[in-house]
């Protein structure tokens, strides 16, 4: 876990404020962005909405949220002290936001240390779970986000399930493109498991393929015109900002929205 931690700290030190501090793919965290706006809307109607972002990275997701909520009041915790730091730099810059916007310290297994008995009206991950290297501490988040949402609060998580990915690497393997190794420092989800344990803590629980398309167009299509050309892939390449306006069909990517109901 150390090592980890060590990884994302290094992260943020690099991207030096660049949006690319958690991930090179920056289209997908627009497209991340703009879903989870478009799901907390219902439930960010009343004034004074509380969010909670676990693993906030630094700190981009929560104040774009931010921007879009004007009545809510955000907390972002990562367990990395240089994500924190870089978000705190990142809501430095927007001061209007200061009064509702915090980041701080705090590990997604043990909400408790990080917020106390304190609860939210939605709790959001982004790509934060698979941080976790076994399925019990995984679970175990899970049960803490679960623990500090109101009653019929409202958990989002954009996390990476093993079961698009394997259709990802059938389908790219049509084309003759090589399977995408998973990332050392994650473990993908599982589909069915994970539903069975969100069933123990939520009144509901379904997985949204809301990245499908966009995957099939950038890690299919795209990939496979790389391959002809015998060129390097480019995350800026205008098909990912074609990509993320496509309408989600099939279930071609790892990459999926969890959306649980206490
Ligand atoms: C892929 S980045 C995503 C960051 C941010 N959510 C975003 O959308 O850009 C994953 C983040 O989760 C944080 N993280 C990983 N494991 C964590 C844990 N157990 N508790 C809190 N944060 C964690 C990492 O430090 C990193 O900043």
């Amino acid at each position: 876990m150390d090592k980890i931690r060590e990884y994302w700290n290094e992260r943020a030190v690099d991207a030096k404020g660049s949006p690319t501090a958690t991930t090179n793919d920056v289209f997908l965290r627009q497209l991340e962005g703009v879903t989870l706006v478009a799901r907390l809307r219902d439930h960010c109607l009343r004034s004074l909405c509380t969010i909670l972002d676990v693993g906030c990275g630094d700190g981009m997701t929560t104040l774009e949220l931010a921007r879009h909520f004007p009545d809510a009041r955000f907390l972002g915790i990562d367990f990395s002290p240089s994500m924190i730091e870089a978000a705190r730099s990142n809501l430095a810059v927007q001061p209007d936001l200061g009064a509702r916007v915090a980041f701080s310290s705090g590990d997604a297994r043990d909400l408790k240390g990080a917020v106390g008995n304190q609860k939210y009206d939605a709790i959001i991950t982004n790509r934060c779970l698979i941080n976790i290297p076994e399925p019990e501490g995984q679970f175990l988040a899970l049960k803490e986000i679960a623990d500090h949402l109101s009653d019929a609060g409202l958990f989002l998580g954009s996390e990476n399930f093993i079961g698009g990915q394997i259709e990802l690497d059938r389908l790219r393997n049509l084309m003759n493109l090589p399977k995408i190794p998973i990332r050392w420092h994650n473990l993908y989800l599982d589909e069915t498991s994970f539903l069975d344990e969100c069933k123990k803590h939520f009144s509901s629980a379904t997985l949204e393929n809301f990245t499908s398309s966009y995957y099939y167009a950038t890690r299919v299509i795209y990939s496979a015109l790389c391959k002809i050309e015998n060129s390097p892939v480019d995350y800026e390449h205008p098909i990912h900002r074609v990509a993320m306006q496509l309408p989600p069909f099939g279930d071609s990517s790892p990459i999926k929205l969890i959306v649980a109901v206490k």
